[in-house]
């Protein structure tokens, strides 16, 4: 496995792959790779010729500066990671590199960029698509690989690469959870091992919800998903959204939607922490 920190450099191997007809497919990430991360590039290495696993603590998405610098920054593991599951290339540039000036373009994908994440977190979702929008330029990948976890990014991602980058086929993976159940993601590590005990709970009360639907009616299964999380006094939940899978608006009645999903963002203590049923 190669690793490339210049975009000249990674640009000048993939252009003789793609010489040769070969497919190229690219994971995203920030680091931090966990088996969620595994479970992508698994998959792309099976479905194409070469895999490329970008590395990049991207400053653009994140609105809240003590966010990024609390972000965990583990190139070694991450490269080793990658190669044990099968990546060609490991692609971890500066800041500068990407953004040799400011990135100005702007994304905004309504409905489904203004809620939920969105909402609570302006400008992110912009960073988001400005980042992978580059990337996309850099790698020309046949496919691109996203985890279900972040299931308001892949739809804005889905919409942005359908708009700007439209030959890029967008694979989604399902989320790979822990044993506990507490979906795999780079924050957990900030967990201490009690808040990780705790932080299952998230996902064991989204589980029992389910068998709910649809007898209950959304407003009070939202209601009562709310106040059965924070029974753990750890654990605040910053929104629960019952939406439209499709355009990511809440619904009123189960019927409102034939694909209907329950996003969630909680707090356990300075972790925030999402999942998705
Ligand atoms: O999901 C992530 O890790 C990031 O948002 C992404 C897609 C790699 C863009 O920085």
């Amino acid at each position: 496995m190669k690793v490339f920190e210049r975009i000249v450099d990674l640009k000048n191997e993939l252009f003789q792959l793609r010489k040769q007809g070969k497919t190229i497919g690219l994971v995203p990430t920030m680091g931090a790779l966990h088996d969620g991360h595994a479970s992508l590039i698994r998959r792309s290495v099976q479905e194409n010729d070469a895999t490329v696993v970008s590395v990049f603590l991207n400053p653009t998405q994140f609105n809240d500066k003590n966010d990024l610098e609390r972000y965990p920054r583990t190139l070694e593991a991450d490269c080793k990671l990658a190669e044990t599951c099968g990546a060609d290339y490991v692609f971890a540039p500066s800041v500068s590199e990407i953004y040799p000036t400011p990135d100005t373009r702007h994304f905004e994908f309504p409905p489904q960029s203004t809620v939920m994440e969105g909402a609570k977190r302006p400008g992110h979702f912009n960073g988001v698509c400005q980042v992978v929008s580059r990337l996309f330029y850099i790698t020309r990948p046949n496919r691109a690989y996203f985890g279900e976890k972040d299931f308001q990014q892949l739809a804005i991602i889905r919409l942005m690469t359908k708009r700007y980058h439209p030959s890029v086929e967008i694979v989604a993976c399902p989320i790979v959870r822990e044993e506990s159940g507490l979906a795999m993601s780079s924050r957990n590590v900030l967990l201490s091992d009690s808040q990780r005990k705790v932080a299952s709970h998230i996902y064991a009360v989204l589980a029992e919800g389910r068998q709910f639907v649809p007898n209950t009616p959304v407003a009070e299964l939202k209601e009562c998903t709310i106040a059965a999380i924070e029974q753990k006094p750890e654990l605040k939940v910053e929104y629960f959204e019952i939406v439209d899978g499709n355009t990511l608006q809440n619904i009123e009645k189960w019927d409102d939607a034939s694909y209907v999903v329950g996003c969630i963002t909680v707090y356990c203590g300075k972790v925030r922490l999402i999942d998705n049923i």
